[in-house]
């Protein structure tokens, strides 16, 4: 029994390592989607103005060619439909038109990605794309859009079931794929139904959980389910921490592949609700658990911090891995250390990184700076248990992935717009050569700093502070 189930996992992992898109819907989102979705920073405030200016903004600090390159139209762009029934856009909002927004955005490099629900209305109470799925994907393609981030509102009760849900998300799935345009699925149901279970032939990535907001581990009524649950935690809710969001993916997770990611939602880096640590924290995990990295803050008021966690080549390194392979949990402790809300845990994650190498995070959510530990037995568990891998039968070098991170005071100055040549020693270029190729080459930015190393058998020993992560690279003894 153990040797066949062994087998399976093997087998399971082999498929799920493959480097083209395993579920391949599309040829797109081979590693998980990066860019920028107005929503978190401004809500239903959108217009044409804003998309542009933050579209060069993010061009002019460097960020389009570190990766970000979907900028993302959210909820209430929309004035209902004409007679024949196709969407219009809202003329005061955009008065050149949705396909000149994408005609801009393509020059500047950019992608376009464009909003609607699978519902009679979106949450913004604006007409809703479910039973017009042909026709508006149909505008969408005439519009020149590379992505659809498609919501759950106003969806008639058509949920409850796996089928049904994933019968409704289909129809827009299908309707895209008959536009004969290559456009970016990004499913938006909140985690319900378990899409986990069944999306990754329907769509490029899916919401695995309810709404984000701008807080560390904060417990709020309105996202009642905190992940201890486990898997059969049902109710999205809305006004989810970080932890909270990164306790219920814990469960599932390792569904993710090449072309068919787990959503985490958009980041929060940058809105003010989090100190550096814990953004530091909350951007890791998602990079780790291959997650869409869609900025959420007004980059144009971003500041020093921000802007240097962002652009953190090393951790993008992570992220735009071609194994593909998210980091699981190894272990979750409670903590005495508890913050002002009751919360105190410390985790260990690791994963399958490219070239052999391994991810290791350790995550403190406790409430003050400890040491903490991993041994390479926890680390390579799923390579053979209770330390019986080969992987642990010999040393590694340990990679801190933070400790290259942009000082302040370069970040201030590219902010400034005055920063020195210098800077590119902080920047990977991804437009230029694509991380997996940069990957191979041994580029120094994507590998961090070399601090360590660990023997045969041994255990990693880490400073890691207050809501706070210390996230490595382990690399073969050369
Ligand atoms: C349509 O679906 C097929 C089969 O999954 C896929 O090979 C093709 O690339 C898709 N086309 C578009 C435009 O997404
Ligand atoms: C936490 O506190 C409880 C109750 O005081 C105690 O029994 C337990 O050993 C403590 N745990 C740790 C990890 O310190
Ligand atoms: C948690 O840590 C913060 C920051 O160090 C401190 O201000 C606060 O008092 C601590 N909370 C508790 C409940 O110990
Ligand atoms: C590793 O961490 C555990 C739990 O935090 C602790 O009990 C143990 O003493 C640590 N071991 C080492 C070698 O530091
Ligand atoms: C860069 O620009 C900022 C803001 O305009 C200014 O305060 C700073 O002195 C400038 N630094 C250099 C080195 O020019
Ligand atoms: C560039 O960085 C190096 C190393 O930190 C430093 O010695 C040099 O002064 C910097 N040059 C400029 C123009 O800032
Ligand atoms: C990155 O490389 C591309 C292609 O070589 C180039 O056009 C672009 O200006 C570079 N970006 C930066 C920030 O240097
Ligand atoms: C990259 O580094 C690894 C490990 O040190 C080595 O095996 C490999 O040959 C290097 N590749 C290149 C292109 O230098």
């Amino acid at each position: 029994m153990r040797g066949s189930s062994l087998f399976a996992a093997i087998a399971v992992f082999i498929l799920s390592h493959s480097v083209e898109a395993l579920y391949p819907i599309n040829d797109l989102a081979v590693t998980p989607a990066m860019g920028w979705d107005n929503w978190n920073a401004f809500g239903c405030s959108v217009n044409e103005n804003l998309l542009l200016s933050t579209a060069e903004k993010i061009a002019a600090l460097g960020l389009r060619d570190v990766g970000y390159q979907y900028i993302v139209l959210d909820d209430c762009w929309s004035l209902g439909r004409d007679k024949e029934g196709k969407l219009q856009y809202d003329p005061a909002k955009f008065p050149n038109g949705m396909k000149y927004v994408a005609d801009q955005l393509h020059s500047l490099g950019f992608r376009f990605g464009m909003y609607s629900d699978a519902g009679t209305y979106t949450c913004g109470h604006y007409a809703g794309s479910l039973g017009h799925e042909t026709q508006d994907a149909e505008t969408f393609a005439s519009w020149d859009v590379d992505y659809l981030k498609y919501d759950n509102c106003f969806n008639e009760g058509l949920s409850g079931t796996a089928k049904i849900t994933s019968e409704r998300y289909r129809t827009m799935s299908d309707a895209l794929n008959a536009t004969g345009r290559s456009i970016l699925y990004s499913m938006c149901n909140w985690g319900e139904d378990y899409p986990w279970k069944w999306a990754q032939t329907i769509a490029n990535s899916w919401r695995m959980s309810g709404d984000i907001y701008d807080s560390f581990d904060r417990p709020d009524p309105r996202c009642p389910c905190t992940g201890d649950e486990g898997y059969e935690c049902a109710f999205p809710g809305f006004h989810c921490s970080a932890m909270n969001i990164l306790n219920k993916a814990a469960a599932f997770i390792h569904t993710s592949a090449p072309g068919a990611w787990n959503d985490l939602d958009m980041l929060e880096v940058g809105n003010g609700g989090m100190d550096d640590e814990e953004y530091k924290a909350h951007f890791s995990m998602w990079a780790a658990l291959k997650s869409p990295l869609l900025m959420g803050n007004d980059v144009r008021v971003m500041d020093a911090k921000s802007l240097s966690i962002l652009n953190n080549p090393a951790v993008l390194a992570v992220s735009q891995d071609p194994v593909g392979s998210p980091a699981i949990r190894r272990w979750r402790y409670y903590v005495n250390d508890t913050d002002a809300y009751g919360q105190g845990e410390i985790q260990m994650w690791s994963g399958r990184l490219s070239g052999g190498d391994q991810l290791v995070v350790l995550l403190n959510a406790g409430n003050s700076t400890r040491s903490m530990n991993a041994t390479l037995a926890d680390i390579f568990y799923d390579f053979g248990p209770e330390g019986t891998a080969p992987e642990v039968k010999q040393g590694w070098d340990i990679h801190d992935l933070w400790a290259n991170r942009m000082d302040y005071a370069t970040a201030q100055s590219v902010l400034d717009g005055n920063a020195t040549s210098n800077v590119t020693r902080f920047y990977y270029n991804s437009t230029k050569t694509s991380y997996k190729d940069g990957l191979a080459a041994n580029n120094t930015l994507l590998l961090g700093k070399l601090t360590g190393t660990v023997e045969a058998d041994g255990v990693i020993e880490m400073e890691v502070p207050r809501h706070g992560v210390a996230m490595m690279r382990l690399r073969k003894h050369s």
